[in-house]
């Protein structure tokens, strides 16, 4: 068998569009066009190259990006009373500040300290917290892209077993809540997991999200499996591959996403979705 490859650069171009157009009806009717703060603080050259993908993103689809690069050695202070202002400023209705930030500056509190209703990312405890209930609100861009490139394929979800590899904030644990969500039975390997290789084996979904190249070999995949590589890894030649031992894994995968060019475009088009979504939670805020 060799696996049928979901195309995320396509799907991702469906939502963009779907995307934009509602923006450009925002605008002809008169009405402030959706703004997003987008606040990168130092030179980690993948951050770099993943802001400048999200603002181009923003232009294309008409939503105003306003920039901030801070210096790495910006001290707490000063970027906490820059997400001060921008949660108080009536056209920023998104506040995305680019991860991982330098040592000295402690992630949690610049993150809870972002207005949940602005919380693009849906990083914060109250987005997070509302996934969790079943009450989903600004969901994390990542894993709820994951979940557009599983229903493009018509993904069943209920009855399914899924195994999530990787417990991050940013995409594991998010992850393994919006698939529960879906009505998956999900399995989560992190790195105290004693045989991660055995439960991947049982998954009619595996979700790959360590970040380690290549960690998932070929014979882990269940024949027929759909498989999902969140990984992004830059080798030494410049050359960029996933979690997912790729050519193995299509030899018995029924689906799976190629990297680049799977899940990273979604993670890019939920954020302006998310963006658009705040634009219209915003209009019951009173700060906006
Ligand atoms: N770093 C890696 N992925 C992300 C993301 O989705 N959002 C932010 N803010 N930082 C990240």
């Amino acid at each position: 068998m060799t696996a049928r490859i979901i195309d995320g650069r396509a799907i991702a171009a469906t939502h963009r569009e779907r995307i934009a157009a509602e923006v450009t009806r925002m605008r002809e009717a008169g009405l402030r066009p959706p703004g997003l703060a987008v606040v990168l603080v130092g030179h980690n050259p993948a951050s770099e190259v993943y802001v400048r993908n999200k603002r181009t993103a923003c232009a294309q689809a008409g939503i105003d990006s306003h920039s901030y690069d801070l210096p790495a050695n910006t001290p707490q202070t000063d970027l906490l009373a820059l997400i001060e202002r921008l949660n108080r400023d009536r056209a920023i209705d998104g506040i995305l500040v680019q991860l991982p930030l330098p040592p000295h500056i402690d992630p949690a509190t610049m993150i809870e300290a972002i207005d949940p209703s602005k919380d693009v990312d849906g990083f914060h405890p109250y987005n997070v917290g509302r996934l969790a209930v079943r009450l989903p609100r600004l969901r994390p861009c990542t894993p709820w892209g994951v979940i557009q490139l599983l229903r493009a394929i018509d993904e069943p979800f209920k009855g399914r077993s899924a195994c999530v590899i990787g417990a991050s904030n940013i995409v594991g644990r998010p992850m393994t809540l919006e698939l529960l969500l879906a009505g998956a039975t999900v399995t989560v390997c992190h790195r105290f997991t004693r045989d991660s290789a055995a439960l991947v084996r049982e998954a009619d979904v595996v979700i790959a999200a360590a970040g380690k190249p290549g960690l998932v070999e070929g014979d882990w995949i269940k024949r027929g499996a759909t498989v999902i590589d969140v990984g992004i890894n830059r080798l030494e030649d410049g050359s960029l591959i996933g979690d997912v031992d790729f050519e193995a894994a299509s030899e018995r995968a029924d689906w799976i996403t190629p990297v680049p060019g799977g899940v990273g475009p979604m993670t890019v088009a939920m954020l302006l979705d998310n963006t658009l979504k705040a634009r219209a939670f915003g209009e019951n805020e009173p700060s906006r």
